[in-house]
């Protein structure tokens, strides 16, 4: 059933067949919007859109081309007849290896896809945006983006990059009505996080709970909506509060050989 938050508004989202890219895709939808897939699975893509209907299209791409990346906005507008929200989101992974044993041989492939991919997502969508009443674009860097951490260097500059540019797009673009946004999400299971979320849920997190693709999609929802018409230039970590500090877990942990600190009657 469509919320109508979003009707009439036409948006794509890069990396949309999987993870993240896949539940915003179904959220948009389900808020009115018509939406563009594009990403470089062409199977996933075009099943997710079929299941979709009429308010979803599929278009091949791999970010790190600009000239594909022309081709997916172009579609947008062909298709649809316009272009409001773009949603920068297709990302790979790394793997967790320390920097002194990193060879570095995909940083390349790490930053057209993680950085180029989302600095041209962005320009071309706003090409469109600029003489069409403006626009909400959206790119999706990482928490690895602000929070330092060992190994997996490339991913984790790559993504601090996209913070970064994203703050000055929002003032290059901000006088053609279109607002720039980026965020910054924490292991949510998918197709590029292998790891086990429990101990990180438990000793990184101080809300105690697993994140879900849902909860990037429903941000996306909110900044792509009037309801964000003054919020532009922001950096929005939806981590359980991983930015805010280390959760009680962690603090009893280190602090047990020690003094405890108080333990309340409820448990926490
Ligand atoms: N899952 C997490 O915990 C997490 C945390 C922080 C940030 N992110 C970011 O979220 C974004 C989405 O990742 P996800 O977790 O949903 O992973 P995912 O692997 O499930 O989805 C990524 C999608 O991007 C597509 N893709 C990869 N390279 C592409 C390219 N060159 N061109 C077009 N499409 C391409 C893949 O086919 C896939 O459908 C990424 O940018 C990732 O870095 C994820």
């Amino acid at each position: 059933m469509s919320t109508g938050e979003l009707s009439g508004k036409v948006a794509v989202v890069t990396g949309g067949a999987g993870g993240i890219g896949r539940a915003t895709a179904e959220m948009l939808v389900g808020a009115g919007a018509r939406v563009v897939v594009g990403d470089l699975d062409e199977e996933r893509g075009r099943e997710l859109a079929d299941e979709l209907g009429d308010a979803a299209s599929f278009h091949p791409v791999d970010v790190s081309d600009a000239d594909q990346v022309q081709a997916l906005v172009d579609h947008a507008v062909e298709r649809f007849g316009g272009l409001d929200i773009m949603f920068n989101n297709a990302g790979i992974g790394a793997p967790l290896t320390r920097f002194l044993h990193d060879d570095l041989e995909d940083f390349g492939r790490i930053m057209s896809v993680n950085l180029f991919g989302v600095l041209v997502g962005a320009q071309r969508a706003a090409r469109y945006m600029k003489g069409h009443g403006g626009g909400s674009i959206i790119n999706n860097a990482s928490i690895a983006a602000v929070n330092p951490g060992a190994g997996m260097l490339s991913y984790r500059s790559a993504k601090a990059a996209v913070a970064h540019a994203t703050k000055c797009m929002a003032i290059d673009l901000a006088p053609y009505g279109i607002r720039v946004n980026c965020l910054t999400p924490a292991h949510i299971q998918t197709g590029i996080t292998t790891y086990d979320m429990a101990p990180v849920v438990r000793y990184m997190q101080p809300l105690e709970r697993q994140a879900q693709p849902s909860d990037v999609a429903n941000a996306v929802i909110f900044l792509s909506s009037e309801r964000a018409a003054q919020v532009t230039g922001i950096v929005f970590p939806i981590d359980g509060g991983t930015t805010a500090g280390p959760p009680l877990a962690q603090t009893k942990l280190i602090m047990s050989s020690l003094k405890t600190p108080e333990t309340h009657d409820d448990g926490a």
